[in-house]
């Protein structure tokens, strides 16, 4: 591959773009159904990254495609938008009833009772549940020069997360979780026809068999987390699950087993996925453009990960931090985000009727000509200069509102810790020049997973 200093700005690969809108015609919309099917972000035109809302019919059903960061963000705090019963389809085998698809007044309850797990002091105290994760990161990868690092991403978050909520390690139940999970999000998870063509999510329900059948074995491997916790019960409240076991309801009764098996799977199933796939496209960036990589490994030498003791410690990577929003910006991991019209409303002189679905997506906003300078361009300065990324309106990878994705200061802590231990113990690189493109279906993941070169560091130095 090669690793010349790059003086133009490097502009990583992405799926093509269709000159023209697909679907039109009755045929034009089985193929977007179709090029979604395949990838959720495969079936944007041209224009769709210049225009701020444009109605659209799709299989009989009203929806509204909305960019205009403001319009945006008034619909994900709006009380007159619900999640799409449809979502339900792809997502509930794996997160039952839990907080993800929960609305009204039990999703109300269950974000309260999730809080004080995510508060930065909580976060805080998981310092060492990270930074234990990039050592094990790295000592898995000791004397490999090639790597899959998708796959050891995919362990050490998941490592992660089991630690950090469980108190267990990435082992016996923990590689079953992740091999579901990811063999889930590379099928099942991905929309079909019949998926596009239901109004709701219980009908044409013929193709979700394996569904079903993964989300059994997922929720089997799930019950088998809490059954041993309740037999082994810690002595204090330690983690997540110890504070869902000793949760009350207003009668005093504790929550039944259904609720914390669904909140524990949710948690799961949105906290490792996302913040891997993260890791990946970032690695992905810096080792396309090893000047950078450079200046973000000088930084972490100045003060290396074990160091970390608290999350202000994390300021002294602002590059670090600004190479991981930046990645955000261009593979936002949650790569849709929709809603559904509970009543009438009007959207950016857009009329809105009960039903209609509103379709948010960070990958096209972070994308749009109008919203951003050099919008395909990997440039994470563009986020140094900032004295919060969430200042920036576009800028929306944790989503907006009441809903905003209540794990994002983990998945931030969490990336900046393995990112810097990778890169204080190896120079990454790609082992070939084939593109890697990105493929959605809940989550954005590479069409392949590249073998990674690696050079130790010190070895790198002699
Ligand atoms: C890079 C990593 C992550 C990204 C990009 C991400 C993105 C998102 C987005 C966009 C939403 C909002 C979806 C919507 O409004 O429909 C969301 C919600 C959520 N996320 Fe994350 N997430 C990440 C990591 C995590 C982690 C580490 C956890 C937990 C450990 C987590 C737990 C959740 C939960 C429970 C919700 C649902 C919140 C609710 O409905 O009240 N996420 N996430």
């Amino acid at each position: 591959m090669d690793t010349t200093v790059l003086t133009a700005p490097l502009i990583p690969p992405a799926p093509k773009v269709h000159p023209r809108p697909l679907g039109v015609t009755p045929l034009g919309q089985l193929r977007v159904a179709l090029e979604m099917g395949r990838s959720l972000i495969g079936a944007y035109c041209e224009e769709d990254y210049e225009s701020l809302a444009a109605p659209y019919m799709f299989m009989g059903q009203p929806g509204l495609f909305l960019n205009d960061p403001a319009s945006v963000r008034r619909v994900l705090s709006s009380p007159k938008y619900a999640r799409p019963v449809k979502a339900a389809r792809s997502l509930k085998p794996l997160v039952g009833e839990g907080v993800l698809m929960s609305e009204g007044e039990t999703w109300r309850r269950q974000r309260r009772s999730l809080a004080p797990v995510f508060t930065p002091a909580a976060t805080g105290g998981l310092l060492p549940h990270f930074i234990a994760a990039g050592a094990g990161l790295t000592d898995a990868l000791a004397g490999k020069d090639r790597a899959n690092l998708a796959q050891t991403f995919h362990h050490a978050t998941l490592d992660a997360v089991l630690r950090a909520l469980f108190s267990r390690r990435a082992d016996a139940e923990g590689a079953i979780l992740a091999d579901l999970a990811r063999r889930y999000m590379e099928g099942p998870a991905h929309f079909n026809l019949f998926d596009f063509m239901a109004k709701g999510a219980d009908d044409l329900t013929f193709l979700d068999g394996e569904r079903r059948r993964m989300g059994a074995r997922w929720f089997k491997a799930v019950d088998a987390l809490i059954e041993e916790r309740r037999r082994n019960p810690h002595p204090e409240v330690l983690d997540m699950l110890d504070r869902l076991l000793a949760a009350r309801d207003e009668d005093d009764r504790p929550l039944p087993d259904q609720e914390i098996r669904d909140q524990c799977s949710s948690m799961l199933a949105a906290g490792f996925e996302t913040t891997s796939r993260l890791l990946f496209w970032a690695t992905y960036l810096l080792a396309l453009d090893p000047v950078t990589q450079s200046r973000v490994r000088a930084e972490v030498a100045a003060f290396p990960s074990e160091r970390v003791a608290s999350l202000d410690d994390l300021k002294v990577w602002p590059l670090l931090r600004s190479v991981l929003f930046e990645t955000l910006r261009l593979y936002p991991t949650a790569p849709m985000i929709a809603r559904q019209a509970q009543e009438a409303d009007e959207v950016l002189d857009c009329p809105v009727v009960p039903g209609c679905q509103i379709t948010i997506s960070p990958w096209v906003m972070h994308r749009h000509r109008k919203l951003w300078d050099a919008p395909t361009a990997f440039r994470p300065e563009r986020f140094l200069d900032q004295a919060h990324p969430w200042g920036i309106e576009a800028f929306m990878p944790f989503g907006a509102g009441p809903r905003v994705c209540i794990g994002a200061g983990f998945a931030l802590a969490e990336a900046q810790i393995v990112l810097a231990s990778l890169l204080e113990r190896f120079e990454v690189a790609m082992a070939s020049d084939r593109p890697v493109i990105p493929r959605a279906s809940i989550t954005l993941g590479p069409d392949h997973e590249p073998e990674f070169v690696l050079t130790p560091i010190v070895q790198a130095r002699a």
